[in-house]
């Protein structure tokens, strides 16, 4: 009897470590119903790093439009690091070219309770980097969408590497840079920008569905 119920729980317990390294989760931080699938690890590393450096400003490009009902497959940024913002005394911005996108990502900031310390801008990327004037500590680079077409998949690469050059001058020593959608079909969202990066002075921490990169000389 005893060695039945001993099987029971090992079954039991190896069943619940499963569903949880398969979950995905980014719990504690956030409720455990949100899955964060492939980007939980960038995300809970971009979290501690986050902390380590007490960021202050954080600037997305692409807002989270499916709000957390995204976070599987967008993965919901804008909410977790608005919520990261809010607890931590920093703020973030986050743009998009769509208005659908800025409404659905307005109405999640709102019912989370972030509007104090997000605001959701609608303007090109391009045109709101160009503009930004306060020191960048980090930045989330997410928007073009990619896609199976050849020319799309182009124009987004060279959309994220305009982006970084548009905000490099306001990136410092220890700013942080995560970038989405990169384990794709010929090198996803950040093949160009991290080629560019690579080349002036950023090396890569986490190399993943998302990349994760930080100056040569980061000192956390
Ligand atoms: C994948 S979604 C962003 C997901 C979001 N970062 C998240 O974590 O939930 C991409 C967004 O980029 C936006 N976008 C596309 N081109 C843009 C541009 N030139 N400037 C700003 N946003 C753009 C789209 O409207 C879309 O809402």
């Amino acid at each position: 009897m005893y060695i039945f119920i001993w099987i029971v729980a090992v079954v039991v317990c190896i069943y619940a470590i499963v569903k949880f390294i398969k979950y995905r989760p980014l719990t504690p931080f956030m409720p455990y119903k949100y899955n964060f699938g492939k980007r939980r690890i960038t995300f809970r590393k971009t979290l501690d790093l986050l902390d380590k450096t007490n960021s202050k400003i954080i600037v997305e490009t692409g807002t989270s439009r499916a709000g957390l009902k995204g976070a599987k497959g967008d993965g919901a940024a804008t909410i977790v690091f608005g919520k990261w913002a809010k607890e931590n005394g920093a703020y973030m911005h986050s743009v998009d070219i769509s208005e659908e996108s800025v409404r659905g990502s307005q109405a999640e900031v709102n019912a989370q309770g972030l509007n104090e310390y997000v605001t959701v801008h609608l303007s090109d990327s391009l045109v709101f980097l160009k503009d930004f004037k306060e020191k960048v500590d980090f930045l989330y680079l997410d928007s073009y969408d990619y896609s199976k077409d050849l020319e799309v998949q182009r124009l987004s690469q060279e959309h994220h590497l305009k982006e970084f050059m548009a905000i490099e001058g306001q990136l410092h020593e220890n700013s942080i840079v995560l970038i989405d959608d990169c384990r794709l079909p010929n090198g996803g969202k950040g093949k160009t920008v991290i080629a560019y990066m690579l080349k002036n002075d950023w090396k890569i921490l986490i190399d993943a569905y998302q990349v994760l990169l930080v100056r040569k000389g980061f000192k956390f």
